[in-house]
């Protein structure tokens, strides 16, 4: 029996994997224990910084004891979901190695919310977590460990030193850079999906209008939902829209421009967005994606939204030199 093609099969077999290595996996698996700290270090060496991650009262309370391995199945995420996310909501109380790791990458994505910490880095960490709690807090050990640590996060974050904050737009202003207006979305026939949903402001006010909405994102704020955009189920034929501002396809242009395995990753979900879509239904997001936009096939109409002047003045979008525009993906 033929295995069933998967959707968009022919779109992704189409765009290139800029490369298959993995540089991550290789740093962190490879990291110089005895390497001299760059300027660059992250300051999480700093004992101060250490003990403020681990402010949470039960932590400090416990913090030293030898009782602090991660149940293996704390480590088993679920399919489709990486491991970072799928610890994200981890507390001291279940894990708290999981949970001081999960600390350590939420200082790693404020820094640059670009930064990829695949599974072999997120259990790198943790299993530093792990050495932190059950090692006795001698000052060669934490001397030791603080080491460690500032060259685990320096190998993640790579060359990836350029802070990359992921700011918050309020939902009138989100709506005005995707070029969708209130009238379309108050009298959407379906269900609305904001992927990358943040504090889930698009949400709230979607619901306000009597829309049936859903946002997910690694970190969200209720009512969204906590997801992998990567593996998120997205159904077929489902959304009636389906909004990424500032999210998804963000993400893939950088991971595009880096090169990076995960390029293929995204243009999988992509076509996976695309046929959870029901007839009529728009995917509408920003920034565009011109090098998978071209590949459609005519089962989809792509047109695009141009920045308004005022938000184009304020965006920095001019790096990748790919145009700054939204743009929106019927299926017909
Ligand atoms: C720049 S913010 C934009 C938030 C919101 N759309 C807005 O316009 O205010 C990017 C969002 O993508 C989320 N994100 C990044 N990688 C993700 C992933 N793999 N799965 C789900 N959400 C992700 C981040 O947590 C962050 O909230």
């Amino acid at each position: 029996m033929n295995k069933p093609s998967e959707p968009g099969g022919d779109v992704v077999a189409l765009y290139p994997a800029s490369a298959l290595q993995q540089r991550l996996t290789a740093l962190v698996q490879n990291w110089p224990i005895d390497a001299a700290l760059g300027p660059d270090a992250p300051p999480a060496y700093r004992a101060t910084d250490v003990a403020a991650l681990a402010s949470d009262q039960d932590a400090q309370r416990t913090l030293i004891s030898d009782e602090f391995d991660t149940p293996a199945s704390v480590l088993r995420p679920p399919p489709g979901t990486s491991l970072a996310v799928a610890l994200a909501g981890c507390r001291f109380a279940d894990a708290p190695a999981a949970w001081l790791a999960v600390l350590w990458m939420r200082w790693l994505w404020q820094r640059n919310q670009f930064i990829t910490i695949d599974d072999v880095a997120v259990r790198a960490l943790v299993s530093e977590a792990e050495t932190l709690f059950e090692g006795n807090a001698t000052q060669f050990a934490m001397a030791a460990h603080r080491r460690r640590l500032v060259l685990l996060l320096a190998d993640i974050l790579g060359g990836n030193q350029r802070i990359v904050t992921a700011s918050r737009y309020s939902p009138e202003l989100i709506l005005r850079a995707l070029g969708v207006d209130g009238a379309t979305l108050s009298a959407l026939p379906g269900p609305l999906l904001d992927i990358g949903c943040g504090d889930a402001s698009l949400v709230r006010y979607a619901r306000n209008l009597g829309v049936e909405a859903r946002g997910i994102d690694r970190d969200p704020t209720p009512p969204g939902e906590r997801a992998d955009w990567l593996g998120f189920d997205y159904g077929a034929a489902r959304w009636s829209l389906i909004t990424s501002h500032h999210g998804f396809s963000l993400f893939f242009r950088q991971a595009d421009l880096a090169a990076d395995h995960s390029a293929q990753d995204y243009a999988r979900a992509y076509m996976r967005i695309l046929s959870s879509l029901r007839v009529g239904g728009t995917f509408a997001y920003y920034p565009a994606l011109p090098f998978i936009e071209k590949l459609l096939p005519s089962t989809y109409a792509v047109s695009y939204a141009p920045l308004p002047h005022d938000l184009a003045a304020a965006a920095q979008m001019t790096d990748d030199g790919l145009p700054n525009e939204a743009c929106h993906v019927v299926r017909r």
